[in-house]
């Protein structure tokens, strides 16, 4: 009895050993694994190839989000997980876990490629609550690293045909030191992914393009490089509502001019000047209420000539006041009548033309604002995708 007790003791004794050894073993060995992996790796030296060809590096983005498309500036905001991926084989590991997911200080320990956004303003890594960075490693020796960035790109627009226009930004990325032997950029397909939850105030993005570029530098050689281009359309409802459509009105006000009484008191007239779509319609809408202003103040000015001869045949004769038109007056003496015939059908004459003036003008001018529209907006539109 006692014996077995004893033996029972022994037993477990060992087999408690026995599972702490077990788990030191298991323990260490992963200390090692890592160890052993990044041990002795020249982080300086990029990952050997075949025929010391050029390493491959394979690039995607996540665009996040999209802001601040800033005309002034010339630049936009843009936040992105952007991912690289290349194969080191001095990382292959033949025992271990299906992949690691290392912490991102580890970065150090390994080659990276020395990549940079040459059309970068200003760059911002996000360290909440830990670094936003992903570095995976699978036992073929390929790397994954993500990391979470917010850049602010310089992008040239062209604003002729604002707010009519379409603009092309683009992300380019490029190595700083490997040339084109030595490193090679690469799509990694999809090459540009846009977030679901992506909102664009301003504009709407019609367009993604990927193309692999080559920069070449007089002094340090050949570099490969990609670039990224998003085309965007500017809204247009928002000027339609706040700038088309109300000095469309006034052009349309003013034409109400040509019906009006000869008599009425003018509006007043300013002039804008600036080259771009949404400025050549706000001119033209300002010439053409000049142009109307202009009319009226000629027929003003005709029936006021009008007036006058009216007074001077009052004066030539007193009598003969409240008949002015009339053509058969037999009050005067043949040679004044022979000259009043004449002054009044001259003052017809005037009354005549600025009428018809007038009723030119009520058609011509609606016409000549609907051929501009005919070519102004074809001609703006077109410049769209
Ligand atoms: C290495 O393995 C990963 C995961 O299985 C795979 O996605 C990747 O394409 C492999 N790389 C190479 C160069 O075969
Ligand atoms: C590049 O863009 C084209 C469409 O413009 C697309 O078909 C292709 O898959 C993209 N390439 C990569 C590597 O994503």
């Amino acid at each position: 009895m006692w014996l077995t007790h004893a033996t029972v003791f022994v037993l477990m004794m060992c087999t408690v050993y026995a599972a702490r050894d077990t788990a030191n073993v298991k323990n260490s060995a992963s200390k090692e694994f890592l160890h052993q992996l990044l041990e002795g790796m020249d982080t300086r030296i990029r990952p050997p190839s075949k025929d010391n060809g050029p390493v491959v590096v394979s690039v995607n983005f996540h665009v996040i989000s999209f802001s601040s498309i800033n005309e002034i500036n010339m630049d936009f905001k843009t936040d992105i997980f952007f991912r690289e991926s290349w194969t080191d084989p001095r990382l292959v590991y033949t025992e271990g876990p299906p992949s690691i997911n290392l912490p991102s200080r580890f970065v150090d320990q390994i080659w990276t490629p020395d990549l940079y956004f040459p059309n970068e303003k200003e760059a911002k890594f996000h360290d909440v609550t830990m670094p936003n960075r992903l570095l995976k490693l699978f036992p073929n020796g390929t790397v994954i690293y993500s990391i979470r960035l917010t850049l602010t790109l310089s992008c040239p627009m062209e604003l002729v045909s604002f707010p009519l226009d379409t603009q092309t930004c683009g992300i380019k990325i490029e190595s700083y030191a490997y040339e084109t032997h030595e490193l090679q950029l690469v799509w990694r397909d999809p090459s540009v992914e846009i977030d679901d939850e992506l909102e664009l105030p301003q504009f709407e993005l019609v367009q993604i393009q990927n193309v692999t570029c080559q920069k070449q530098y007089k002094t340090t050689g050949r570099f490969p490089c990609l670039k990224a281009t998003f085309m965007l359309n500017r809204h247009f409802g928002f000027f339609l509502l706040q700038t088309y459509i109300p000095s469309a009105l006034i052009i349309i006000l003013s034409w109400v001019s040509f019906w009006i009484n000869m008599d009425a008191v003018a509006a007043r007239i300013s002039l804008v000047s600036y080259p771009k779509a949404i400025d050549i319609w706000m001119s033209m809408g300002m010439l053409f209420v000049f142009a109307a202003l202009l009319e009226y103040a000629f027929v003003n000015a005709l029936s006021r000539k009008h007036a006058k001869e009216e007074h001077y045949k009052k004066t030539d004769n007193p009598q003969d006041v409240t008949e002015p038109n009339d053509h058969n007056n037999k009050q005067t003496g043949a040679d004044f009548a022979e000259n009043l015939q004449h002054k009044t059908t001259n003052k017809v004459n005037y009354r005549e033309f600025a009428r018809n003036l007038d009723k030119i003008s009520r058609y011509l001018f609606p016409s000549i604002f609907l051929i501009f529209n005919v070519i102004y907006w074809p001609i703006y539109a077109s410049n769209r995708v």
